[in-house]
């Protein structure tokens, strides 16, 4: 393959990510994880399925860095996931020590890698990527709006009893309780969702939306969901890869746009071979624009936290 990706994290979104990304065949990964054998062993596997799965990904596990020089994709899964009776935010002082020295590893040996974060609480380790790495503002990203879109699209789909092929929606801001879900910008086969379904049961999907990570996190008690964020992360990076210029919702640095200054906060980005090639700024209604703003504030609390952890 003439594609390297590294994947920081050989947890439950770590390893499903690289599973993901062998089998749609698009690049080399590398598993790096601190746990000893834990990388390794999940590489090996995931190569002995390889022959049945019918590709020639080749994966490699380790606890050091070297294996990841000249990666042009970076994911970041390291951390901590959450507990039932956790926010995001309780994982920061953890996970944002764990989001920096891993960073500072890889954006040493791939000074030209694009960074895709996964880790929580996600706006906030962007910020602590982007300060570790030195990197451009268009190679630092996090996965949310991707995931938590897809959510709503599932959501929809059931409510209407229609292919989630046929479902698009945008879900913008921190990906925390005070996300954005947007309705008038959400479709099914091209319409609306605000023409096919009563106001009360969009606030309802909307609600489910809002709380899909909790939903899961209190089902599985045991940490948080990883099939998803691993699909979300890959479509990210498939979309990177092939320069595809797919325009998904991402966490993006904002210097201006949507009226936020030094703040990443998920917005629609057109995603290529040069990462975020576009911040794709849509008309928002007052209401809108309002719930974007209080999203923003959560996210500034968080990065203005993360100050005082040093
Ligand atoms: N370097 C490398 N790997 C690390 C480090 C580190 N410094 N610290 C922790 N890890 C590894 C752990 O050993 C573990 O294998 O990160 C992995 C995390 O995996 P899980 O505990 O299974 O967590 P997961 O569900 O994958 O979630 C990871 O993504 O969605 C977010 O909130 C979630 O922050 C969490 C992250």
């Amino acid at each position: 393959m003439d594609k390297k990706v590294t994947v920081i994290g050989a947890g439950n979104v770590g390893a499903t990510a690289a599973q993901r990304l062998a089998e749609k065949q698009l690049c080399d990964v590398v598993l790096v994880d601190i746990v000893e054998g834990v990388p390794q062993g999940k590489a090996l596997d995931l190569n002995e399925a390889a022959p049945v799965e019918k590709h020639d990904c080749h994966l490699t596990g380790s606890n050091s860095y070297d294996e990841t020089t000249g990666s042009d994709i970076v994911i970041i899964t390291a951390g901590i996931p959450r507990k039932p009776g956790m926010s995001r935010d309780d994982l920061i002082s953890t996970n944002a020590g764990i989001v920096k020295s891993v960073t500072k590893e890889v954006a040493a040996r791939s000074p030209e890698a694009i960074l895709i974060i996964v880790s929580n609480p996600l706006d906030a380790m962007c910020h602590v990527a982007f300060d570790a790495s030195g990197f451009p503002k268009e190679r630092v990203l996090g996965m949310a709006g991707v995931l938590d879109s897809a959510r709503f699209r599932t959501f929809i789909s059931m409510e209407l009893d229609v292919s989630v092929e046929n479902t698009h929606a945008f879900v913008l801001g921190g990906h925390g309780d005070t996300m954005v879900p947007l309705p008038r910008y959400s479709t099914v086969a091209g319409i609306p969702i605000t023409e096919l379904m009563a106001q009360d049961r969009i606030d309802a999907l909307v609600e489910r939306t809002r709380n899909g990570g909790a939903e899961i996190v209190g089902l599985l008690k045991t940490g948080s969901a990883y099939y998803a964020p691993a699909s979300a992360a890959v479509e990210m990076a498939e979309s990177i890869l092939k320069d595809k210029k797919k325009i998904l919702p991402c966490a993006a640095y904002l210097q201006g746009e949507y009226g936020q200054q030094d703040l990443f906060i998920g917005v629609p980005v057109k995603l290529g071979a040069k990462g975020i090639e576009q911040i794709i700024e849509i008309t928002l209604t007052d209401e809108e624009k309002q719930a974007l703003q209080k999203s923003a504030d959560a996210v500034q609390e968080l990065k203005d936290l993360l100050k005082t952890l040093g």
